[in-house]
This record gives C-alpha cells, sequence and structure tokens, in this order.
C-alpha cells in the first residue's frame, strides 16, 4: 500500500483531527473573542470535501480522526459525517472515530453519535459553579452540559472531561472536577492555557503552570503512575481516592512535540501541521481540481517534510509569546 505519513523528524502521523466548522454556541474567553466573524459558509468545507480530504489522510497510515470546531455539534448534519468515517472502522482502516465537544448539544445527538460508531467523547468543562461557567463561556448554561454528560454515559459513551487550568479560581475547583468526574467513571485532563489568539485577559495574570498545580495536588491525592496513552498528548496518573484517571496536557511547563504524531485541518481545508505555529497549507483548491487524491497526497507530504519541530508558545513573568490565531480555527 501507499507509504506512511512521516515527517522530516522522523514522527508518524497517525492522527487527524478535522475540524468541521468555525462556529461555536459559546464564546470561552481563553478561545474566542465576544464578537467574532465567523466565515462565509462558501468558505467551509462540504461534509462530502471533508470525507474526500479524511480519505487521503487514511491512505497515508492516519487511524484516528477526531471532529473538532469551534463546535463540532452545530455543523449541519454532522451525523453523516461520522457515519461516512465509522465505515473505515468496520473495514479495519480506523481504530477510533471521535470528537471534542461543549456538551451543549450531547443530549440530542448522544445516541445518533453511538450508533454511527463513535464510543467516546471529550468533553470540555472548566467549572461546576454555574456562575463561573458563565462567566467563563461567557453565557453559557452548565445544565446544558451536564444533561449532555448524562446522555452521552446513558448512550453507553465513555466521556473524558477536559479542563483548562485557570489561574485563581481552578485551584479551588479542581477538587470537586475530580470527584465529578471519577465519580461518573469518566477521565479527567487537565490543559494548560496556551496563548493563541486574543483572549481578552491577561494571559500572563491567567496562566497556571500543572508542574506547580501538580505538586498541591500530590499533597491530597495519591498520585499512581501508569502508562495508559489515549493517542493524545495527556499523561495519566491513578488517584488512588477515587480509582479514576487524571491526564496533563502540558505544552508550556513539559512540552510533548518530540512524540507528536498529529496533524490538524481546519475548516476550510487549511493544513497545519503544528497547533503552535503560523504556517498552514490550503488544500481546498486541490481537493476540487484535477486529480485530487493525488495532488493532495503529494501537498501533504510536503509539509510534512516542514512540520515544525515544535511550538513557539512561551508564558514566562512578562514575556509571552502566541500567535495571532484563536484557538476555535483549529479547535485544540
Ligand atoms: P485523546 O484522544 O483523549 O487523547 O484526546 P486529545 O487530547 O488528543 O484531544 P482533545 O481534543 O481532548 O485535546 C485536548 C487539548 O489538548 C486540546 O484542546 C489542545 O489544547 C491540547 N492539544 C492536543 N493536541 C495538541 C498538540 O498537538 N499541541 C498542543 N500544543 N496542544 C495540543
Ligand atoms: N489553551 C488551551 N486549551 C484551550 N481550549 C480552548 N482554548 C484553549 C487555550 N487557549 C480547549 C477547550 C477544549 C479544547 C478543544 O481546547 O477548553 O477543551
Ligand atoms: Fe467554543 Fe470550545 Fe472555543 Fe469554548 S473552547 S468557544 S466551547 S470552541
Amino acid at each position: 500500500g501507499p507509504s506512511p505519513l512521516i515527517d522530516q523528524f522522523g514522527r508518524q502521523v497517525t492522527y487527524l483531527r478535522l475540524s468541521v466548522t468555525d462556529r461555536c454556541d459559546l464564546r470561552c474567553t481563553y478561545c474566542m473573542a465576544e464578537h467574532m466573524t465567523f466565515l462565509p459558509r462558501r468558505d467551509v468545507l462540504s461534509l462530502e470535501e471533508l470525507y474526500d480530504l479524511a480519505q487521503v489522510f487514511m491512505r497515508g497510515g492516519v487511524r484516528k480522526i477526531r471532529l473538532t470546531g469551534g463546535e463540532p455539534l452545530v455543523r449541519k448534519n454532522i451525523i453523516q459525517l461520522f457515519e461516512l468515517l465509522s465505515a473505515h472502522l468496520r473495514n479495519g482502516d480506523l481504530d477510533e472515530v471521535t470528537l471534542t465537544t461543549n456538551g451543549t448539544l450531547l443530549a440530542r445527538h448522544a445516541e445518533a453519535l453511538f450508533a454511527a460508531g463513535v464510543r467516546r467523547v471529550n468533553v470540555s468543562l472548566d467549572s461546576r459553579d454555574p456562575a463561573r461557567y458563565a462567566q467563563i463561556t461567557r453565557w453559557g448554561r452548565l445544565d446544558a452540559v451536564l444533561n449532555g454528560i448524562d446522555a452521552a454515559l446513558a448512550a453507553g459513551l465513555k466521556v473524558k472531561l477536559n479542563a483548562v487550568a485557570l489561574r485563581g479560581a481552578f485551584e479551588r475547583e479542581v477538587d470537586d472536577l475530580i470527584r465529578f468526574a471519577h465519580g461518573r467513571g469518566m477521565d479527567l485532563t487537565l490543559i494548560e492555557e496556551m496563548p493563541l489568539g486574543e483572549a481578552g485577559h491577561d494571559r500572563g495574570e491567567s496562566f497556571l503552570s500543572l508542574r506547580d498545580l501538580r505538586r498541591s495536588l500530590a499533597e491530597r491525592w495519591t498520585m499512581v503512575a501508569v502508562e495508559d496513552r489515549t493517542g493524545g498528548p495527556a499523561r495519566y496518573v491513578r488517584l488512588a481516592e477515587t480509582g479514576g484517571r487524571l491526564g496533563f496536557i502540558t505544552p508550556l511547563s513539559c512540552d510533548f512535540c518530540a512524540s507528536c504524531n498529529r496533524v490538524r485541518i481546519s475548516c476550510t481545508g487549511d493544513l497545519f501541521t503544528c497547533m503552535g505555529q503560523e504556517g498552514s497549507v490550503g488544500l481546498r483548491d486541490a481537493l476540487r481540481g484535477e486529480d485530487p487524491a493525488v495532488v493532495v497526497g503529494r501537498m501533504i507530504r510536503d509539509a510534512l517534510g516542514c512540520k515544525p519541530k515544535g511550538h513557539s508558545f512561551e508564558i514566562s513573568g512578562q514575556a509571552i509569546n502566541g500567535i495571532a490565531r484563536h484557538m476555535s480555527v483549529l479547535g485544540g
């Protein structure tokens, strides 16, 4: 068969994160500006085009596809794309088809997602305090997410919670999030805030190093090292008190770029070989042109020849080194 996708540093790409929309029903302060201008619909790839693109990556050995956004569940008919991709779970091309969601629309879609072959979802939940949740998301309703989580579990989906660790309230709330997640059999992953786009707050103030947080957690919780990996950047421990898994995603305090196995596609068909660098390669025109499988396949291999060694993020004292693109362009 065709050769695997390997970059200039010998890292093989087996994980594709495919953004299906730049839109979202929330405006998390660290992710989007309050007033976002969304892309005109004609610039966004059709579901068929997203599927075609995914197939090019599968031919290059991609085994895991995660749909992201924006919020993937706001995209009309998105279940159809899950169904198309899931055929590749059955024929052995893929190991996993999944999504990262804010959970607000999960109650409506959980059963359909399970029926379409999804077995695991990552749900973003930074706080269990309704007022604080509304503040972070600018208008989100905590109830909607909690209902979504319940519906996902009832539908048979495994759920992992993602929480961005922001200095201040988070140190007080993290224990509650741990008990909540582990009490329901869910993993919890903590994420360091990355300087992507304008946040509307000072990231030097909000940044919380997970290296530091972990040290303080270790005073209250017994962490048992585990080698479990889910294919993403999280490093897990098991908490003896709960039996549940706690993950740490530490791009700033301890980066994981050397073992990077992933690339991202925006909803306009731009390939980003690194989330933490500016560069991208537009694939949309080639996808709509002659012999797309061959041409796009070649463009992807060329781009991998230039995949950066790692991100360029930095937050230390006064120095903040980030990039202009908002998180919502690629969904993390
Ligand atoms: P699993 O399949 O459960 O391992 O999920 P995942 O961690 O791959 O996906 P998820 O969407 O839950 O990602 C959580 C967060 O990790 C993202 O929102 C990003 O903030 C961060 N992240 C994931 N991949 C990368 C990466 O390649 N570089 C950086 N800097 N951050 C990443
Ligand atoms: N830094 C780190 N994580 C972020 N997310 C959104 N913006 C940022 C940021 N600036 C997280 C969301 C969600 C995932 C898709 O990315 O909370 O869990
Ligand atoms: Fe929407 Fe997720 Fe960004 Fe929040 S983090 S604004 S839920 S895409």
